[in-house]
């Protein structure tokens, strides 16, 4: 078992955190290609952890609903590990860091219309194909899973945001509509983007994500409720994806500059994971040039220095 961290130390630290975020205020850009994440006001920043009781400390802007774009990707997949065979979902998505761009083309042509995983756009886009495809109810069950998960009814898509994508989803669609010609993906396109962008549009805090992916430091059990998510052996698949893959062609550097497995949105929203110990968010919505939130990474990294968490050694 991992050393517990000092819960006395905790809040002071957050504090500190928050206090020093604004020093970063104004490196980076808001994502301006979806056009309503371009509106959000670019100077905020919130950081949340949730112990594996449960047990939520928040600092800043913690509790102000962000889009959680990217960092869907990860419950959408669990939806998909529980309710499908392995073969269903590793047949058509790969387990392998991509190095490219999360919406890059090339690789997807490369490799035939086989994603490198499930975190890459073009994989998440295929996750809801295969949910799409099985599941009549998948909006609702995925704005359910937010809910139960991080244990409030008021979650909500953001359906503006949700729009906005559609309108703007030229990329996403040519991804789609690659992998249908390669024969990977079978559905009416712009009925699996639908289900992905509003996956991206779930609206959630930092106390909510970070309560949300409490399993994943909890062995897969929800601390909220006591119950499973995913088993022991699915919690490690995930974490070891997150680590590999979840911060695009940046995941080698976050392993290096933070060493925890985790997961970035374009909203500006990264969670985090220590295993066995806590999950944390931390959102601030300008990005540097992966996508990933500036002032939300030094936070994490300050977080992990300051609270001496190294599941790496
Ligand atoms: O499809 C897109 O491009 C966005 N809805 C999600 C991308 C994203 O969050 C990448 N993460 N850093």
């Amino acid at each position: 078992m991992p050393e517990p961290f000092d819960r006395h130390q905790l809040q002071p630290l957050l504090d500190r955190i928050a206090a020093a975020a604004p020093r970063h205020f104004g490196e980076g850009e808001v994502a301006d290609y979806i056009p309503a994440l371009a509106e959000v006001a670019p100077d905020q920043f919130g950081i949340a952890v949730c112990d594996i009781n449960g047990k939520v400390w928040r600092a800043g802007a913690a509790d102000t609903a962000f889009s959680i774009q990217s960092i869907s990707k990860v419950l959408n997949l669990v939806i998909a590990m529980q309710r499908l065979d392995e073969p269903d979902i590793w047949t058509r998505v790969g387990r392998e860091p991509s190095g490219h761009a999360f919406n890059s083309m090339a690789q997807l042509e490369e490799e035939k219309g086989v994603p490198r995983n499930p975190f890459i756009n073009a994989g998440a886009v295929l996750v809801c194909e295969l949910l799409v495809s099985r599941i009549m109810s998948i909006h609702w069950m995925m704005r359910e899973q937010a809910r139960r998960l991080a244990g409030n009814p008021a979650i909500n898509f953001d359906d503006r945001v949700a729009r906005s994508e559609m309108d703007h989803k030229a990329r996403n669609a040519a991804l789609a509509y690659l992998m249908k010609a390669y024969g990977n993906l079978h559905s009416e396109v712009n009925d699996v983007l639908d289900v992905y962008f509003h996956g991206c549009a779930l609206a959630m805090s930092c106390s909510d994500v970070a309560r949300a992916f409490a399993f994943l430091a909890n062995g897969g059990v929800n601390p909220q409720d006591g119950q499973a998510v995913v088993t022991p052996q699915q919690t490690r698949q995930l974490n070891a994806l997150l680590l590999t893959c979840g911060l695009y062609d940046a995941a080698g550097d976050f392993a290096w500059r933070v060493g925890l497995p985790g997961k970035s949105g374009v909203g500006g929203g990264i969670v985090a994971i220590v295993p066995g110990q806590m999950s944390i968010c931390v959102w601030s919505p300008r990005l540097d040039s992966y996508g990933n939130s500036v002032a939300g990474l030094r936070a994490l990294e300050s977080l992990v220095e300051g609270l001496g968490v190294a599941p790496l050694g």
